[in-house]
């Protein structure tokens, strides 16, 4: 393996490294200098050694004494959970696990709970652990093309990332050359010559600047419910609270630009690199390239019905397991009211762009019932424009980040929710779940989408599925190697309860269980074997393989954070 080593001086200031990214390994050539100032000046200077988020609060860098900065550490400190602020930091993702190295735990991050914590910090060694040592800010096609020609030159592995939301880690990669696609944040509405409305997105974009963009030209683009999402949203199938009526992401994805592994931009679509643009819609991650441009087609402004109920924090488990078994009892016909939302312990909230006000309200009363006789709250709300809904319910309601934090997940067939035996096995195991970990579930499968069979290449168990359902577990920012790997073996335990209930389904590919078993059957089903032959006609020398992007079997353990 080889091993990429960030050479610092001692006495330099943390955001002042010395450029001297090396490669040096025993059992490989090592990239000479010269290499990283040839693909510096061919990248046009935007070739940079990278850094932990946390780096200023330490006072030891790799195994060298550094100054810490009390300042810049305050204000990582302050913003250490503002999602804004992880996603404008190369050296920060969402969930901070990606950041250490998953079998050594070296890494650099503090206390989520209370970034303040000096025990984080204080006569800790700060390392770069998963992070890529080195990235390119991307800015053209041409730079994607020389890091293809670095990376086959001298074997140094290729990572992409985007905002940093990979619940898997794919975005992270130590002692890979990173390409961080975060420029060009244009928008190009288009109206096509087929009969949909689109807009093209640039991957620099984050979820809430398409959001506003489409309301100021009157339409509705369908995505994901945080603010920061980016690309990965798009290529990986991405369900929206919406996708009941509107579809997956993949589902509005009319064309994608891409520089293939051999160096070409490619434009795929329907009738142009139509086998790509087939794999791209669900086939994973960065497996077939690296995407400059997103086209995704969208809505006229919709009026939405938005139910948001509440139950007390203090609800006991009792309450919560006939809170979900309330859930499990009435979905399906929710579901065929066009209804699609979230379910957790605290709240319900789904919108309906299909039902009007009091028809909304009735649908949803049973539950604004169950809600106020424990002491919540309910309401159906009429909202003007998706972009409301948003700002007034998602935005500050939405997933948090800055916590080390793992999901199990399993896509739940809608036939389970039609019988009395389903209903009641699938309560069953939700409420004996309850003890280890509270459901969050997402009703954002495409249950009303008149789907076209065979255009995308996502698992077509989504299309016979109601809920995505999942559940958060959580590790502490200092938890060892050892015990995440068994909060890892028990959260695959505990999904396998509803692996068993639903035979033949899968599971979502960017929320799904790191360790997810069978995972090519899970994420792709039988679109496996295509999806295998189309990434060795693209890929064939492997350059861009990812943690269970299930493209190859050559892709290691050690692709997450593994020295
Ligand atoms: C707080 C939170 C909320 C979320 N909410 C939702 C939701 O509502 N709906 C939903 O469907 N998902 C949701 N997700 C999951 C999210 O959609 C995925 O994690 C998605 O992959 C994030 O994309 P990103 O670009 O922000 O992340 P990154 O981690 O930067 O990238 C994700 C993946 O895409 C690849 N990639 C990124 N950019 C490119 C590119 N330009 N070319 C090729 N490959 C690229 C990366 O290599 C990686 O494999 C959420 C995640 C979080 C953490
Ligand atoms: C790449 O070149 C730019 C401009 O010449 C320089 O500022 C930067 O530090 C270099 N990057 C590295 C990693 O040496
Ligand atoms: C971070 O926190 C500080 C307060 O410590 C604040 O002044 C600053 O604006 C915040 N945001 C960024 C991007 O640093
Ligand atoms: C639009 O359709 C016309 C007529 O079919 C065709 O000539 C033209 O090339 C199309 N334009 C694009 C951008 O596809
Ligand atoms: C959007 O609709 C409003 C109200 O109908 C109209 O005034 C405005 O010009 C429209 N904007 C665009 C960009 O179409
Ligand atoms: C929950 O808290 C409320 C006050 O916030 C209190 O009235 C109620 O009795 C509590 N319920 C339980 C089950 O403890
Ligand atoms: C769910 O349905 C079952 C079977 O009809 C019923 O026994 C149970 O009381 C219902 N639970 C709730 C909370 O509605
Ligand atoms: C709302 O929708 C229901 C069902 O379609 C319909 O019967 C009712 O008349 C509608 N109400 C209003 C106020 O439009
Ligand atoms: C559940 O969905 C999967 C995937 O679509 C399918 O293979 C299986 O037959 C379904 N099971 C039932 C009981 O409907
Ligand atoms: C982790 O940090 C917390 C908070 O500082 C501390 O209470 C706990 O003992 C630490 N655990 C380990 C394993 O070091």
């Amino acid at each position: 393996m080889f091993r990429l080593f960030v050479l610092i001086s001692a006495v330099s200031a943390p955001l002042a490294l010395q450029p001297a990214a090396a490669l040096s390994t025993s059992t490989a050539p090592a990239v000479s200098w010269n290499d990283w100032v040839s693909l510096n000046a061919s990248v046009g200077g935007r070739l940079h050694v990278s850094g932990p988020l946390a780096l200023p609060c330490f006072s030891s860098f790799a195994g060298h004494p550094t100054h810490p900065d009390p300042p810049e550490c305050a204000a990582i400190q302050h913003n250490y959970t503002d999602p804004l602020f992880r996603s404008a930091h190369f050296g920060a993702f969402m969930n901070p696990q990606w950041e250490i190295c998953q079998t050594t735990d070296a890494g650099c991050v503090l206390d989520s709970a209370d970034p303040t914590d000096p025990s984080a910090f204080t006569g800790v060694d700060c390392e770069l652990g998963n992070i890529a040592p080195a990235y390119i800010d991307v800015q053209a096609v041409k730079d994607i093309q020389a890091a293809y020609t670095f990376s086959r030159k001298t074997g140094v592995r290729l990572s992409v990332k985007n905002k940093g939301h990979d619940y898997k880690g794919r975005s992270a990669g130590r002692n890979s050359l990173s390409l961080w696609m975060v420029f060009d944040a244009h928008f190009q509405p288009e109206t096509c010559n087929t009969s949909y409305r689109a807009i093209t997105i640039g991957t620099g974009v984050r979820m809430e600047q398409l959001y506003q963009f489409a309301d100021a030209n009157n339409v509705t683009a369908i995505g994901g419910y945080h603010r920061t999402i980016g690309t990965g949203y798009f290529l990986v199938r991405g369900h929206s609270i919406l996708s009941p009526v509107y579809g997956l992401a993949v589902d509005r994805t009319v064309e994608i630009k891409i520089v293939t592994p051999d160096g070409q931009y490619r434009t795929a679509n329907e009738c142009q690199n139509s086998n790509l643009f087939w794999a791209l819609r669900g086939g994973g991650g960065s497996a077939f390239g690296v995407v400059t441009e997103i086209t995704v087609r969208v809505e006229p402004r919709l009026t939405l019905q938005a139910a948001i109920i509440r139950l007390p924090a203090n609800a006991s488990l009792d309450t919560l397991a006939a809170w979900y078994e309330l859930t499990v009892n009435n979905s399906l016909r929710w579901g065929e009211q066009g209804w699609g939302g979230h379910i957790t312990a605290a709240s319900i909230i789904h919108v309906n762009p299909l039902l009007n006000n009091s028809a909304a309200q009735s649908s949803m009363q049973v539950a604004i019932d169950f809600a106020t006789s424990h002491g919540g709250s309910g309401l159906v709300d009429e909202l003007p424009s998706w972009y409301a809904f948003f700002e007034k319910y998602v935005t500050s309601a939405e997933a948090p980040v800055g916590a080390e934090l793992m999901l199990g997940t399993r896509l739940l067939n809608t036939s389970l929710f039609a019988t009395e035996a389903g209903r009641a096995s699938l309560s069953t195991a939700i409420t004996n779940l309850l003890p280890f970990a509270t459901p969050y579930i997402i009703v954002g499968t495409p249950l009303l989408y008149p789907y076209v069979e065979g255009t995308t290449s996502v698992t077509p168990a989504w299309r016979s599925a109601l809920w995505h359902f999942g559940f958060p577990i959580e590790f502490a920012f200092n938890d060892t190697a050892g015990a995440r790997q068994t909060i890892y073996q028990e959260v695959t335990q505990h999904v396998q309860v509803f692996r068993d209930l639903t035979p033949g389904s899968g599971a979502y590919f960017n929320e799904g269980d790191v360790y997810e078993p069978n995972h090519e059957q899970a994420y792709w089903g039988p679109n496996y074997a295509r999806l295998l032959q189309i990434k060795d006609t693209y890929d064939p020398d492997h350059l861009m393989d990812c943690w269970q992007c299930g493209t190859s079997g050559t892709y290691l353990v050690a692709n997450h954070g593994s020295s």
